[in-house]
């Protein structure tokens, strides 16, 4: 029989490609999303890549009652958590949403697991919580730093959260990926990322700017102690960070891990500057990026990329998708959107 993963924030971006690579790799999928910060159009074009009848449920995963109703009327044994919020800077003005929003989606997701005999997670870390490490590459085992948002934080507790739960809880398994930088598209270019009005990362800020719509790219910074100034970065591509997760799912229907809580970084383990990646995605693209260099952006890490032997290693799992091709597809995505030839 058919595994059915549960996959929540599945319209958003890494949620959406995750989506994808499961109906791809053999597992049925449900959908949940609140909408908040991801388009229904995400589903359908998931729906039309995969020619699979995903179902959707409409659900906020802080809304308890609403989330339990998912867990009634499908049957599924493994969960991908992607719903939260993630900008860093509104986590700082709005903490409350953020511990809220995060903390809470994630403890109605081990509840209700407990409570439906569900024995499989996977939780969307950050490398935001190594900070900026002591020694790179980070490892798993290199220290995690006080965290410097409430974003972050709920990074962290909800890591914590996931162990304790495991510990306690004899049914459930879980693992967290700490994704480095996700980027790119979907090689169909019919998902990517779609940040709300001004973006804060990198990469859509570049492609907006190629695209007309942003005047030029500020680039935070260019006297770090790196080779070129401006800060590194491990830049992974969000196709290859997908299939991690179907990795991990299979790992866990597997029975096949090292201990029931695992926690893997997914990064390339090679770091990108700022200024080298404006470079490559103007080489690939044959475009232009308006540029200049302005002060460094408060909070801003010098640098940090993984080492993904641990990944490589255990969960078999590697980074294939070049640079190159990574920010051909970002480009050929934000030129989908607006209707550029
Ligand atoms: C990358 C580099 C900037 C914008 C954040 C979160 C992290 C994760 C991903 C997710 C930095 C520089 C950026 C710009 C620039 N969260 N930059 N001009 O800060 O590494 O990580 O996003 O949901 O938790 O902290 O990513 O893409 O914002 O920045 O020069 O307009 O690009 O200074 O060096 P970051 P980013």
């Amino acid at each position: 029989m058919k595994e059915t993963v549960l996959v929540t924030g599945g319209a958003g971006f890494i949620g959406s490609h995750t989506a994808v690579e499961l109906v791809e790799a053999g597992f049925d999928v449900v959908i949940v999303d609140n909408l908040s910060n991801a388009e229904m159009a995400a589903v359908e074009s998931v729906r039309k890549i995969t020619g699979a009848d995903i179902p959707f449920e409409k659900v906020d995963c802080c809304d308890r009652a609403a989330f339990e109703e998912v867990f009634k009327k499908y049957k599924f044994n493994s969960v991908i958590h992607f719903a939260a919020s993630k900008a860093v800077g509104e986590s700082v003005a709005e903490p409350l949403k953020y511990y809220g929003n995060n903390l809470g989606s994630f403890v109605n997701v081990l509840s209700l697991m407990k409570q439906y005999g569900v024995e499989n997670v996977v939780f969307s870390s950050s490398a935001t919580v190594y900070g900026q490490p002591d020694t790179l590459p980070a490892t798993e085992q290199t220290p995690r730093k006080p965290a410097t948002s409430p974003y972050g934080n709920t990074k962290q507790i909800c890591e914590d959260i996931l162990r304790d739960s495991v510990a306690a809880y004899e049914g459930i398994k879980g693992i967290a990926l700490r994704y480095f930088n996700p980027i790119g598209a979907h090689p169909s270019a019919l998902i990517g990322e779609l940040p709300k009005g001004v973006p804060n990362n990198l990469v859509p800020f570049i492609t907006q700017t190629a695209a007309g719509i942003r005047k030029e790219l500020s680039v935070f910074g260019d006297d770090y102690n790196t080779p070129d100034g401006s800060c590194l970065r491990d830049y992974i591509d969000v196709v290859d960070l997908a299939k991690a997760h179907v990795v991990a799912v299979t790992r866990m229907v597997k029975n096949s891990g090292k201990s029931r809580f695992e926690i893997f970084n997914i990064g390339t383990g090679k770091p990108t500057s700022v200024l080298e990646l404006v470079n490559a995605f103007e080489r690939v693209n044959g475009v232009k990026v308006p540029h200049k260099i302005v002060g460094r952006r408060p909070g801003d890490v010098e640098a940090v990329w993984a080492d993904t032997t641990l990944a490589n290693n255990e969960l078999g799992w590697k980074a294939v998708r070049s640079l190159d091709e990574t920010l051909a597809s970002a480009w050929a995505w934000e030129k989908h959107i607006r209707n550029i030839q």
